[in-house]
């Protein structure tokens, strides 16, 4: 069986982590079985959903029936993808202690996307989920998590293969060669490693590269499934609204289509005036009260008018739009809260909401 597979993509801090564990929540309500999968280091989501930290497998969220949580742990995930490719353990150690390796692992720019996406395609092929939600790190380049798995391929592929080519005085050549990743991690140790660290480096590293090989091309096809959908988030609150479009290009510039745009924290509509003057009723604050309804209600419709113009280029997909809550979202009955407002597109387009 095979799991569907959601991508929340999006800049940083619009709220990719919230909206991508409130659509989890909102699946297993509906009686699916969940995976959540965080690739942000932050503790954000643990947090919320009442947990010190989350494991590296899924393991299941205490009170939400349905529903694993999971964070990705670099150095666990490079130990699995390792473990599957080298089988004798001496070999794995040595790898494994070498320094270029560790280097690699913890400086080279992608190494966690990466291995993240090793387990994602694991989870989708071999777990009995029924969707697996991907909470993509920040992101200053649209589709940079996407991409991991194949630059790093290439990288790999390109550079290795001229190091290898490249036979004795290889570390002055690839130190030379500019720009390269490989020259990065290489130039960290010359003068200090051994030729022989560095040869047997380059040798365990080739079956590690046939592996790798393989798993970003599964998850360049678990991309293309129609199975798998990619969702946007922005922050109304932020200035980046219009940039959004890139992602959505981006997208198609590898065929690939948008699902669904989440407009996060708008301001949320205060009650109407007559509400809040019999609210306030006998306290001696009906004349503050209806001003700052008014206030509001004013901030929330020119918030909402610039949120409408700056996402006009999303037009004909489904939008959801979800409030700003009083208080940031902090455990799972506050990001309950946030479900309905994620259960279904807006039901009017944000145009005609203007008042
Ligand atoms: N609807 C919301 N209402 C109030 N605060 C929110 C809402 N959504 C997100 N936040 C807060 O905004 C910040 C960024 O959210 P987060 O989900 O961590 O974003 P990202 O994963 O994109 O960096 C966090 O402090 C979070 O608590
Ligand atoms: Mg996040």
């Amino acid at each position: 069986m095979s799991a569907e597979l959601i991508f929340v993509l999006g800049p940083g801090g619009v709220g990719k982590t919230t909206t991508s564990a409130v659509i989890a929540l909102e699946a297993a309500a509906r009686g699916q079985r969940v995976a959540l999968i965080t690739v942000d280091p932050a503790r954000r989501l643990a947090q919320a959903l009442g947990q010190e930290r989350l494991p590296h497998r899924p393991e299941p969220v205490p009170g939400v029936d349905g529903l694993d949580a999971a964070m990705i742990d670099r150095s666990e995930a490079w130990a699995h993808v390792l473990a599957q490719c080298i089988s004798e353990a001496a070999s794995l150690s040595v790898l494994k202690s070498n320094r270029y390796f560790q280097s690699l692992v913890s400086e080279f720019p992608g190494s966690l996307e990466y291995v993240a996406s090793d387990v994602i395609v694991g989870l989708v092929a071999e777990a009995d989920y029924d969707l697996v939600v991907v909470d993509t790190p920040p992101a200053t380049d649209a589709l940079a998590f996407l991409d991991a798995p194949r630059r790093l391929g290439k990288v790999f592929d390109g550079e290795f293969l001229r190091l290898l080519r490249g036979g004795g005085g290889i570390m002055s050549r690839a130190a030379r060669r500019g720009g390269g990743v490989i020259r990065k991690v290489l130039a960290t140790f010359v003068g200090e490693a051994t030729m022989e660290e560095l040869a047997g480096f380059l040798q365990l590293m080739q079956e590690v590269l046939a592996y790798m090989r393989e798993r970003s091309r599964r998850m360049r096809a678990l991309q293309y499934r129609p199975e798998t959908r990619f969702v946007l988030v922005g922050a109304a609150d932020t200035a980046q609204l219009g940039d959004l479009e890139t992602f959505r290009n981006q997208l198609s510039q590898r065929d690939l289509s948008l699902h669904a745009l989440v407009v996060n924290r708008l301001i949320a509509e205060p009650p109407d005036e007559a509400s809040c003057r019999k609210a306030a009723a006998g306290t001696g604050l009906e004349e503050w009260a209806t001003r700052h309804q008014s206030l509001i209600a004013g901030e929330a419709a020119r918030q909402r008018r610039r949120v409408a113009e700056k996402t006009r280029w999303a037009e004909g997909l489904p939008r959801y739009t979800v409030p700003c809550l009083t208080l940031e979202p902090r455990c799972l009955e506050d990001l309950a809260r946030l479900m309905p407002h994620l259960a279904q597109p807006t039901a009017s387009p944000l145009e005609t909401m203007i008042p």
